[in-house]
């Protein structure tokens, strides 16, 4: 049976290898996109307020004030995937009114802004097969962070809330001390400390450039791939598909996550150390989602 089926996708795959175009140098739009976070030039800020005008959901995870006063358009040259469309670039930032208060439990530990995909509940088209989150990030120099903190930026957190398919950290791991230039690193890191590699990537979090991620997951199979370049070149893959636990499926978080300071042992969302007026950004381009089932994932908006 075994023999049959490879000879078959042989077959298929013969076919496919006669095409002119190789399989990494899709152009974008040519998968289909399931959630298009890019923002065209004219949006005002105010549409992140609406469920009717935004791409994002329009509550949460938000602290006091809403994304019209969270979400300044900074002017920076467009980041890669942003380009075709001339989109905007957005800070997302966090002030001492940026605490999260889910049921009315305020989260004082946290300083929070995270803007998640409209049509993304946590099990729907976004963790379907295979999908690839595509996102540019860089500083925000009006709006330094704070090193001696933990920073999740980015991440995908399963659907019960209780753990992450994958995340992006900056700055010095909750808990511990580290020196600034390894803190001010963006890091890349897989399902489970426990299972295969916790690390998958890292790079410096330099200033003045775009730094663009491409993370694929196969929701079916349980792999993730990682593709990474700056400025406007190409993104190029880090690593093959590896096993990574996707079973949770969840939400996509892109902005600010700040953890506390504290004795380790401590209530993160609640207890720790949080500076009194925090001002601080990280800019994001290029957010959109496609589904990469049929093979390829787009390296740049077009060949
Ligand atoms: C950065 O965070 C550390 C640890 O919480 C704090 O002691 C320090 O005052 C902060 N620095 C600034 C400039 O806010």
């Amino acid at each position: 049976m075994k023999s049959i089926v490879s000879a078959i996708l042989l077959t298929a795959l013969s076919r496919v290898s006669a095409a002119p175009a190789s399989k990494t140098t899709t152009a974008i739009g040519e998968n289909p996109i399931v959630f298009d976070g890019r923002i065209p030039p004219l949006f005002r800020s105010e549409k992140f307020d609406s469920y009717d005008t935004s791409p994002y959901n329009a509550e949460y995870v938000l602290g006091q004030e809403p994304w019209s006063k969270v979400i300044h358009f900074p002017n920076v040259e467009d980041s890669l995937f942003d380009v075709p469309l001339n989109g905007k670039s957005l800070t997302v930032t966090i002030n001492g009114k940026s605490i999260f208060a889910p049921g009315g439990n305020p989260q004082t530990g946290f300083r929070r802004s995270e803007l998640l995909p409209g049509p993304n509940s946590g099990n729907d088209i976004t963790t379907n097969g295979v999908t690839t989150h595509h996102f540019s990030l860089r500083t925000d120099n009006t709006r330094p962070l704070n090193y001696s903190h933990e920073y999740q930026p980015v991440f995908i957190e399963t659907q019960d809330y209780s753990s992450h398919v994958w995340q992006i950290k900056i700055g010095t791991p909750f808990g511990e001390e580290w020196p600034l230039e390894d803190a001010k690193t963006i890091r890349l890191y897989s399902s489970s400390t426990s299972n295969g590699p916790y690390e998958l990537f890292r790079t410096p979090f330099t200033t003045d450039e775009w730094h663009n991620f491409a993370i694929e997951t196969d929701w079916v199979n349980n792999k993730i791939s990682a593709y990474y370049s700056s400025g406007l070149s190409p993104l190029e893959q880090l690593f093959p598909r590896i096993n990574n636990d996707a079973s949770g499926k969840g939400q996509f978080h892109i902005g600010m996550l700040k953890l506390p300071t504290g004795p380790v042992g401590i209530d993160v969302t609640k207890e720790g150390y949080q500076s009194k007026r925090p001002n601080e950004g990280i800019t994001y381009g290029g957010i959109f989602i496609e589904d990469t089932s049929a093979g390829s994932v787009t390296l740049q908006p077009s060949v």
